[in-house]
């Protein structure tokens, strides 16, 4: 089954063809981050703009690079939630306009879940139940993942998402949006106990993550290096020294939370996704502290946000439903994950 994917939910414009929910013909992602960076986050109306003007090249790339065109696709999926409406919108209505002209079924995707699946899109061995955990720029959650399509939800975050604490400590320190590929660079050549910044918890949820008062903390720590105008009087060490400090907390309080998770719900498998499993520090750390357990990330191309796990994960959606979604599914812009199916 050959399956086209579109995703526009943030600030990437994607699309890709994919057969039987993992072999990828084609995986077109055009990034708008040149557009977002001096902003130091996503501007949600430059964001649909964009998507408007490179959705249609990007799908005629996605379906010439996978050496076909519609007449060989066989189900249209793009993303539906969660993210910013206005974005979700532009792929999801080209989506649906796609196919209404063309007859192909067509079926929405959420965004978070398919970041999850990614992991399953390499030369994976999963044993259910896994445990599931996302980190991106707008969620943290980790999940009881029954099969794929069946979730419970174990904790998540109660403030910023693991991501977006990344990019909004880059910003403190005057870099620029994406922060978080800036941080783990910064962090390379840091002293990770420079600063004795502290794991946040949440009374009586230990699987439950606050990362406020760790960026607090580095708002202080940068503060009481400058008095002032923190980000212009920082040295380059001080810089690499906060980014390993917070680093080893961020890094930390996911492998206590994900391993609890893991020995009181007997998983052996651990699923990782979203954008923050790019860091490949996060990926050693976290492989060395848990050597009993099989950890799965997505393969790199995957770890961002991308069509190709779309229209991976609507393979199995469609596999359980047998039929498409009804063409007013309207975009969501928050989604409980584990009702998302
Ligand atoms: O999954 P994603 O592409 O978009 C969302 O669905 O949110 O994740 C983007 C997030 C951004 O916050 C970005 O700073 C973070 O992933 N990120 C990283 C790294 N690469 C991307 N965070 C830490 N280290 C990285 N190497
Ligand atoms: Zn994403």
């Amino acid at each position: 089954m050959r399956i086209l994917g579109i995703e526009s939910t943030c600030d990437e414009t994607a699309a890709a063809v994919v057969e039987n929910g993992s072999d990828i013909l084609s995986n077109i992602v055009a990034s708008q981050q040149d557009l977002h960076e001096r902003f130091g986050g996503v501007v949600p109306e430059l964001a649909c703009r964009r998507h408007i003007e490179v959705m249609l090249p990007v799908i005629k790339k996605a379906l010439s690079e996978a050496g076909t065109t519609l007449d060989g696709i066989d189900l249209i999926a793009a993303s539906f939630a969660p993210g910013l409406i206005g974005a979700i919108m532009i792929g999801l209505s080209c989506a649906k306009a796609l196919s209404l002209a063309t007859g192909i079924p067509f079926i929405g995707v959420n965004h978070v879940e398919a970041h999850l699946y990614a992991a399953l899109m390499g030369n994976a061995n999963p044993k259910f139940p896994c445990i599931g955990v996302v980190l991106s720029g707008g969620h943290t959650s980790i999940l009881l993942m029954e099969e794929i399509g069946r979730y419970r939800l174990i904790g998540e975050t109660q403030d910023d998402a693991v991501g977006e604490a990344f990019d909004k400590v880059a910003k403190m320190m005057g870099l620029p949006y994406p922060g978080g590929p800036l941080i783990e660079k910064l962090a390379e050549e840091g002293d990770p106990n420079a600063y004795p910044l502290k794991i946040g918890r949440v009374k009586d949820k230990p699987f439950d993550f606050s990362l406020s008062g760790l960026k607090t903390g580095v708002l202080y720590t940068l503060k009481g290096q400058n008095k002032s105008g923190i980000a212009e009087m920082l040295t380059l060490k001080e810089k690499q020294n906060v980014a390993a400090s917070f680093q080893r907390v961020v890094f930390e309080d996911i492998r206590q939370k994900v391993q609890k998770a893991a020995e009181d719900y007997g998983a052996s498998t651990l699923l990782f996704g979203g954008g923050v499993t790019n860091n490949l520090a996060l990926r050693n750390y976290l492989t060395a502290k848990m050597p009993h357990y099989n950890l799965i990330f997505p393969p790199a191309a995957l770890t961002l946000d991308n069509a190709a796990m779309i229209a991976g994960l609507a393979y199995h959606q469609w596999q359980r439903k047998k039929q498409g979604d009804p063409f007013h599914l309207e975009p969501v812009s928050r989604l409980a994950f584990h009702l998302a199916t």
